[in-house]
This record gives C-alpha cells, sequence and structure tokens, in this order.
C-alpha cells in the first residue's frame, strides 16, 4: 500500500514540524502556510487528506474549504480551531469537513481522527475520488446521507436488489435497518409483490411458529379457519426477519429449510406449499458472535448472511447529524404547518458532540421534540431536549431560567400540539393507504366521514 499523503495547512510553521514528529513515520506530510498555497498544492498532487487550521492569513479556512471543494477535492476535512472559536468549526463542518480539533491538542487523538476519517474513504472505495460532503444529500429510498460509509451502503443496496440473495442488515439499534431492508425491495424486481415484516422478538415461540408458517384447520384447538403464514403473504416479495437474533433456536432449522427448499407446510397441514420469497434479516447483535456462543445456528447464519450490509453508527459518521437533523426538524414542522427554525452554532455543535446511542432515531426523536417545543425562529441549545446535555447545561444555576425558556408553552398546550401531530400523521397515512378514499379511510380511523373531512380541511391535507 502507498503511504497516505496528508496537506497540513497552517500558517504556524511549527504545526508542519509537529505533525512530522508525531506521524510523518505512518503518513507524508505536505505543509502549506497559506490557504493560496494549499489551493496550488491540491491542483498539482494527490493529496488523501487535509488539516486545516481555520484561521490563516488571507484566505482563511472556510473560504479555502470551499475552494477546494469546488475545484473537485472529495478527500476528508479536518478542521483545527482554537478553543473557543468552536463556532466556525461547526461552519465548517456545514460545508462537509469530516471532523474538528481543538487547539492544542493531543497528538493520540490527532492520530485516531486521521485514521478514523481516511478509514472511512478508502472503505468507501478509496481514494480522493470518493464524493466529498459538500453536494447534496445522496437519496435512497427514504434515506439520505453525505457521509462515504454510507454511500457505500445504499451503492451495497443497489447492487444486491437485483438479485435474490438472502441479506443480513447489521447495526445498532435506531441506525436503519429496517429502511435498507425496505429500499431492497423496493428497488428489487419484487416491489409489487409484499414487503412482509416479521419482528422476531416480539413474538413467544409457539406464536412466532403459526404466525410464520400459518395452520390449517384444527391445527389446534381454536385453530377454526386456516389460516396463512408470512412466509405464503410474502410470496413473490421479500420477507423481513427483523431482530433474527432472537429467534428461538428451536424456530431455526424450520426457517432454514424453508429457505433452502422454499416450501413451507402449514401447522396441523399435509400438503407443502411452494413459496417464493426473498430473505432480508436485521439483527443489532453481532451474529457471528451468537453463533460461536452456540445461540444461533451456524448453518442458518451462513444461509441468511449470504450478503452482509453493515450500517455503522451515527456517532461515526458526524458528517450526517446536522444534515439529517435539517431534514427531520424541516419534515417535522411542515407536519405542524409551522416555519422551520434553523439551528443556532452551539446547537449544532451539542448535537455533533453528543455521540447518539440510540442513533438516528434517537436524532429523529430529539428534532421531534424541537419542533413541538421550541417557539423561536433560531434553536438555541436549552431548547434540546435534556438528554442531550449541551455543554453548560447542567449547571444548575441557570436551569431554572433554561427550563422555562425551553418550555414556553403550558402543558396543556405541549398536549394539544403532540395530539395535533399524532392525528394530523394518522389521517396523512389512512388517505395514502386508501388512495385518497375518504370513506375506507374514516372506517380504518374509527370516525365519520364528515368528521374526518373536517379534519383533512383543518390540517390543509
Ligand atoms: N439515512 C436515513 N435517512 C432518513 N431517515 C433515517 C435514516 N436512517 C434512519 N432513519 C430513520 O430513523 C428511524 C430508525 O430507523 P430504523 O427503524 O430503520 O432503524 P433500525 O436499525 O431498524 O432500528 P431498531 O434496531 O431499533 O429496530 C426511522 O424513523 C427511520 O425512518
Ligand atoms: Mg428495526
Amino acid at each position: 500500500m502507498t503511504t497516505e499523503r496528508i496537506l497540513v495547512v497552517d500558517d504556524e510553521p511549527n504545526m508542519a514540524w509537529l505533525f512530522s514528529h508525531a506521524i510523518g513515520d505512518d503518513y507524508e506530510i505536505v505543509a502549506a502556510p497559506s490557504g493560496e498555497r494549499a489551493l496550488e498544492l491540491l491542483r498539482s498532487v494527490h493529496i488523501d487528506l487535509m488539516v486545516l487550521d481555520l484561521r490563516l492569513p488571507g484566505a482563511d479556512g472556510i473560504d479555502t474549504l470551499k475552494l477546494a471543494r469546488e475545484h473537485g477535492f472529495r478527500g476528508p476535512v479536518i478542521v483545527m480551531t482554537a478553543f473557543g472559536e468552536v463556532k466556525t468549526a461547526v461552519a465548517a463542518m456545514r460545508l462537509g469537513a469530516h471532523d474538528y480539533v481543538t487547539k492544542p491538542f493531543n497528538v493520540d487523538e490527532l492520530r485516531l481522527t486521521i485514521e478514523s476519517s481516511l478509514r472511512s474513504v478508502r472503505g468507501a472505495g478509496g481514494g480522493h475520488d470518493a464524493p466529498g460532503a459538500l453536494e447534496e444529500p445522496v437519496r435512497l429510498h427514504e434515506m439520505i446521507t453525505v457521509s462515504a460509509e454510507m454511500r457505500a451502503v445504499f451503492e451495497m443496496v443497489e447492487r444486491v436488489a437485483a438479485s435474490d440473495a438472502s441479506v443480513l442488515v447489521q447495526g445498532e439499534s435506531g441506525t436503519g435497518k429496517e429502511l435498507v431492508a425496505r429500499a431492497i425491495h423496493h428497488m428489487s424486481p419484487r416491489n409489487d409483490k409484499p414487503f412482509v415484516p416479521v419482528n422476531c422478538a416480539a413474538l413467544p415461540e409457539s406464536l412466532l411458529e403459526s404466525e410464520l408458517f400459518g395452520y390449517d384447520e384444527g391445527a389446534f384447538s381454536g385453530a377454526r379457519k386456516c389460516k396463512p403464514g408470512r412466509f405464503e403473504i410474502a410470496s413473490g416479495g421479500t420477507i423481513f426477519l427483523d431482530e433474527v437474533g432472537d429467534l428461538p433456536l428451536a424456530m431455526q432449522p424450520k426457517i432454514l429449510r424453508t429457505a433452502e427448499e422454499k416450501v413451507i407446510e402449514r401447522l396441523g397441514g399435509t400438503q407443502r406449499i411452494a413459496v417464493d420469497v426473498r430473505i432480508v434479516a436485521a439483527s443489532n447483535r453481532d451474529l457471528r458472535r451468537e453463533v460461536m456462543e452456540e445461540r444461533f445456528r451456524q448453518d442458518l447464519y451462513f444461509r441468511l448472511a449470504v450478503i452482509t450490509i453493515p450500517i455503522p453508527p451515527l456517532r461515526n459518521r458526524k458528517e450526517d447529524i446536522l444534515v439529517l437533523a435539517d431534514y427531520f426538524l424541516r419534515e417535522f414542522c411542515a407536519d405542524l404547518g409551522r416555519p422551520c427554525p434553523s439551528l443556532s452554532d452551539d446547537t449544532a455543535r451539542a448535537l455533533l458532540a453528543h455521540d447518539w446511542p440510540g442513533n438516528v432515531r434517537e436524532l429523529k426523536n430529539a428534532m421531534q421534540h424541537l419542533a413541538l417545543m421550541c417557539d423561536s425562529s433560531i434553536v438555541e441549545p436549552r431548547c434540546l431536549p435534556g438528554w442531550i446535555h449541551p455543554i453548560g447545561y447542567s449547571d444548575p444555576d441557570n436551569y431554572v431560567d433554561d427550563y422555562l425558556q425551553l418550555y414556553q408553552v403550558s402543558l396543556k398546550e405541549s398536549k394539544r400540539r403532540a395530539f395535533a401531530a399524532t392525528e394530523k400523521r394518522r389521517i396523512a397515512e389512512a388517505l395514502h393507504v386508501f388512495n385518497g378514499n375518504r370513506t375506507r379511510a374514516a372506517q380504518s380511523l374509527g370516525i365519520s366521514r364528515r368528521s374526518l373531512q373536517l379534519k383533512i380541511k383543518d390540517y390543509g391535507l
């Protein structure tokens, strides 16, 4: 492997020396004392990663970043900022910088940041050709991203969609596994047939079996009519085995057989029924590990994981945080029929600093909270839900003020808004599902056609 080349842009001459000293054994370091010189170098030599001081004479760091992107530099950029100047770092993140370090920084921390940034573009097909983050977010079905890691996921989805290969989607809770599964189905030739999700963790073993395989009349007491199982319902389409790691061991051989022979037998049934299903499975546990610890059958694992798509946690793709935040906030505000506020730099910084154990779902919830609770046109950190502790938020002297600012509205008003948002969503969904047929939509919602009509008008649907 060739040594990767890092461009250090800083008017402080010691900085280039520091970099050479600290990481010069692993990377080739090139230095530029100004933004202008950096742009010249980018034109003439291949650069894998740029470390950019934001305070530069002449063109400052932000200008340099913009120009570098405009000139086609696609590699990761790490910005350096002085303590107390994090605002500009946030502006840089919005322009697609990968990460930032605060000066004075710790060399080990810097090395880790560089390594992880380079790793992410290498994983995405490598080199400076991996598209940078300045472009519009990339979309796939219902997902958006600007990160190289997720773009690699999108590419895998597109690639596997056409085939019938089993896919295992692996990732922490809330990373978007179900959306990926839906995207695979949506982009596959099976998309005019059903996508049938089954949550393997939600049902007790006995019910799971009849859910999956169905039963014939008289299969057990209470089975008065026959009922097709999810495999049958999914025939021609895709079955989504969610939380597959929770599949009881006793059930696993049956699933394996179905996957291999493409036939099922209903409980209490006598005939074998052919089912043409594609299997997509998801797990938030490491299934290989489950196999090693004998909680999951190896043969089934190999059958399901013909292709494995790993989804990185949100904290490993920081570039996505603000993009997704804006996207969700806009969506929720549109739902509520209110203008969308913008995030202040401090708020953006708090979002970037949070480590998102609940991943994209947590971010989405936080934005819903903001849309409902924050009345101002600029979102300050104190408006963030309490679980995302912005720096300084826990200062007890500020707490009462923060609290009063955050909940500018009464409990009653909060409830009213949450209620209205849910109602609007349910109605919009019902109208969508029944193709605008108001009678059927009203029926499914358990309200009269007339009151549905009034609500449609109220919510401007
Ligand atoms: N890239 C993305 N773009 C837009 N929305 C996303 C993206 N990733 C996830 N989401 C949203 O985040 C939420 C969580 O996604 P999803 O349910 O697919 O995650 P999951 O990995 O299946 O979670 P769990 O393990 O808890 O079941 C959903 O509301 C989904 O719409
Ligand atoms: Mg899920």
